[in-house]
């Protein structure tokens, strides 16, 4: 159960009841329990972390190192060394790009997307493409928005994916991509997968082994903790295989004028000081998160979802992009409004403490496939409410009006 008057009040944001905030896509918001164990570390135990041997030195490696291990809980990793942590979801498919990429990928080679795929996910490769030469395989979507199976499988036929990167769940159409049996299939034909996990491990029980993908990367600030720390879970052969991704303190084992050789895992990953704040903040949204428990936070937000689809369905001319019903689809939903730009329609949306993000998306090939140069997008989250979602709808027919 979701017990929204008390979590509520774990949110100092939300005090004034001003706010309906519809954008935790976007970014979600931070709880007490998470900017306290930030404090804590900064004001009880500032200390750099696998370094000196003082009480607040050690204590601050300890958390830091808790925190790795209960991410390695929250998404059933087989050990702490399958988790690098590095400063967002963006940072952790870079790094597979360039360490894994640069030394498995050339010419002839093929690496599948999708057309739903954030920037984060499309980017790191075309840049890869250019010294590699590969070629890069978008699936399509079907009508309603969802993977277009039949593609990425006739894709699979060529025998020359060497990996498919993918969303676990759009940030743009709120689809969730069947990944158990993409990476079956991926796996059949010997290709590796990555998979986005950025608006999934936020909002449902995600289990990196039961799903069986080789990379998983997320991002801290999405899933109620601090921004500037995200994770990259990669299965362990891949990781002692791989060449590290930035060289400096810490990711080495030994350094000598002649060269250095590379520390354990998952270190050999971490150079430099790391956000230790950071990690230990995200370690504490874990634990909020664990104690709300995902299955209850899915379930809530699709009764959210369920009556948000209904309501904006009933708006005279505007239009939903993705699947209109709950089934495989989270509560992110993007739509149009006819004759209102998407930035006019937040815009007003703003001035009435609802906040929506319109734009791209970060998702510019999607927009060009639904033929739109933008749209409006709310997201849901635990802590929203049903009243919220009518301000959302009363905010909208002011808009329509305005404009009509
Ligand atoms: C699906 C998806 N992937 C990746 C990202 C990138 O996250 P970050 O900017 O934290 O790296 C986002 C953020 O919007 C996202 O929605």
């Amino acid at each position: 159960m979701i017990d929204l008057h008390n979590i509520r009040k774990d949110f100092p944001i939300l005090e004034s009841g001003q706010l309906a905030y519809l954008d935790s896509s976007n970014t979600s918001l931070t709880p007490l329990q998470v900017t306290q164990a930030m404090d804590a570390y900064y004001h009880q135990y500032n200390a750099n972390i696998h370094r000196a041997v003082y009480p607040i030195a050690e204590r601050a490696t300890e958390e830091y190192e808790n925190a790795r291990e209960k991410l390695r809980a929250f998404i059933g990793a087989e050990s702490v060394q399958e988790l690098v942590f590095t400063r967002n979801a963006t940072e952790a498919i870079n790094l597979v790009a360039r360490t894994w990429g640069t030394k498995n990928l050339g010419e002839g080679d093929l690496v599948v997307l999708s057309i739903m795929e954030h920037h984060s996910n499309i980017v790191p490769w075309q840049m890869l493409q250019v010294e590699k030469k590969f070629q890069i395989h978008f699936v399509s979507l079907t009508e309603e928005g969802r993977l277009d199976m039949s593609d990425l499988k006739k894709v699979l036929e060529s025998g020359r994916v060497k990996l498919v990167a993918l969303s676990h769940k759009s940030n743009v159409l709120g689809v969730e991509n069947p990944v158990q049996t993409i990476v079956q299939l991926a796996h059949e034909v010997g290709a590796k997968v990555l998979l986005d996990g950025s608006q999934a491990v936020p909002h449902l029980p995600v289990d990196v082994r039961e799903i069986g993908s080789d990379f998983y990367a997320f991002t801290g600030h999405k899933m109620c903790g601090p921004t500037g720390i995200g994770v990259l879970y990669a299965k362990r052969k891949l990781l002692e295989a791989m060449p590290p991704f930035l060289g400096g303190g810490e990711m080495i084992r030994t350094v000598e004028t002649s060269g250095s050789t590379w520390n354990d895992l998952p270190y050999k990953f971490e150079a430099g000081t790391q956000n230790i704040a950071g990690a230990i903040g995200l370690g504490a949204a874990v634990d909020y998160l664990q104690r709300l428990d995902m299955k209850n936070i899915q379930k809530y937000e699709q009764q959210l979802l369920q009556l948000a689809l209904q309501k904006l369905q009933q708006v005279k001319g505007l239009r939903i992009f993705g699947p209109l019903d709950t089934k495989e689809r989270g509560a992110a939903v993007s739509f149009e409004l006819k004759g209102i730009h998407p930035h006019d329609l937040a815009t007003i949306l703003g001035e009435r403490g609802v906040c929506v993000r319109a734009g791209h998306h970060c998702a510019m090939p999607l927009m060009k496939h639904l033929q739109v140069p933008a749209t409006t997008r709310m997201s849901l989250y635990f802590y929203n409410t049903e009243e919220e979602i009518d301000r959302l709808i009363r905010g909208i027919e002011e808009a329509r009006r305005l404009f009509s």
